[in-house]
């Protein structure tokens, strides 16, 4: 590509650096000759999918040639009764992430910006800075968002906040009154964005009530996930949940056939396995309690975090024990593009996972 075509990117695509994902399976396997490899670098569920969604994909082989529906109706509609509201006010997505960047492509464009705290998902800068905008990051407070402080960001080009609750790569969440605080404290033409990947992990009575915020506050969307709890990243779906105008607003600058029907049949057959949430959460909880002992143990510093996943610290320059992991067939993550170069991030998977991992990290401190 020519140079100068190069200068004509939007402002901001050449300052962004691309997203980097967990490193997958085959590549270790390949780089490093191993064949048992654990990977904990992408929040993924170490359970895998539910059982009632492996037996259905066996049946999903004979329509492969036909468009999915463009609106995924049977979808749409388990999404709405699980959230109490009609499915006007439900869009599914390839990934919650396609909903993060329809919310950003339908109100930010280069004389807008975005609002979020510092050490957040990353995608929010990623698909800000593609517009040719920017996004301002608050500080953290003890690593959580400080809601409290988001208003004075604002100003009259603001257009959108993300708020990850619970966040990634930090864990912690905020609670229902602090939302509500906020959403009171900023201009109802600011669309308020609250991404709740994580949000079947998280146990903790002051926890966002989703359906309340909803009924009380137009410029909200609330966007859930399927590649955490429910075990099916690989599919890409996801949905976000607002009023019926916003919904409609990005159902008009969607692809037409953006979810395709594997994922839109098996996303509702997860839907309907709540058992299969249920011991993941308890599985992850067990783990998680694990991870938090042993770290204590072995006086690591780490961060609270009511998700799927814990970031901790270490002494040794993380790239170095991040690699020695990875020649121990264990992929965990190095989160220093979230402005975190001394920490590490690890997902918790099965007993036997966990308990691997905490075995290497003692022979690598
Ligand atoms: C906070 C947060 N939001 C959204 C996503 C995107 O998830 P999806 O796979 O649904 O696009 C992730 C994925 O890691 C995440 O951590």
């Amino acid at each position: 590509m020519s140079e100068k075509l190069l200068k004509n990117l939007n402002n901001g695509i050449n300052d962004l650096n691309p997203y980097k994902p967990g490193k997958p399976i085959s590549e270790v396997m390949k780089e490093y000759g191993l064949t048992d490899i654990i990977k904990l670098a992408s929040n993924e569920n170490p359970l895998g999918a539910s059982k009632k969604v492996l037996s259905a994909l066996k049946g999903l082989d004979n329509e492969i040639h036909l468009y999915p529906d463009g609106s995924s109706v049977k979808l749409k509609t388990k999404i709405s009764e699980i959230e109490g509201v009609s499915s006007e006010h439900v869009i599914v997505g390839n990934g919650s992430n396609e909903i993060l960047e329809l919310c950003a492509k339908a109100f930010i464009n280069s004389d807008k910006n975005a609002i979020a705290s510092r050490h957040s998902f990353a995608v929010y800068k990623l698909i800000t800075q593609s517009l040719g905008s920017y996004l301002k990051e608050v500080p953290t407070i003890d690593w959580s968002h400080d809601l409290q402080n988001f208003p004075k960001y604002v100003d009259k080009d603001t257009s959108i906040i993300f708020i990850a609750n619970p966040n990634n790569p930090t864990g912690t969440y905020n609670n229902h009154d602090q939302v509500v605080n906020l959403l009171n404290n900023v201009s109802e033409d600011i669309l308020v964005v609250l991404d709740c990947a994580y949000y079947e992990y998280v146990d903790k009575e002051d926890y966002v009530r989703t359906n309340e915020l909803l009924n009380e506050f137009n410029n909200l969307i609330i966007t859930k996930s399927f590649s955490k709890a429910h075990g099916l990243a690989s599919l890409r779906v996801g949905y976000g949940v607002a009023s019926k105008g916003i919904i409609a607003a990005l159902n008009k600058i969607r692809q037409p056939f953006n979810v395709n029907s594997i994922a839109q049949e098996l996303a509702y057959f997860s839907l309907c396995d709540k058992e299969h949430i249920s011991e993941s959460v308890r599985v992850n909880s067990l783990g998680m309690e694990f991870l938090e002992d042993e770290f204590s143990k072995l006086n690591i510093e780490y961060i609270d975090s009511v998700g799927n996943f814990i970031s901790f610290k270490t002494k040794r320059a993380t790239h170095e024990i991040y690699e020695d992991f990875l020649k121990n067939g264990i992929i965990i993550r190095p989160i220093e593009s979230y402005d975190m170069p001394n920490f590490l991030r690890v997902t918790i998977g099965t007993a036997t996972e966990n308990s691997a991992f905490i075995e290497t990290l003692e022979q690598l401190l």
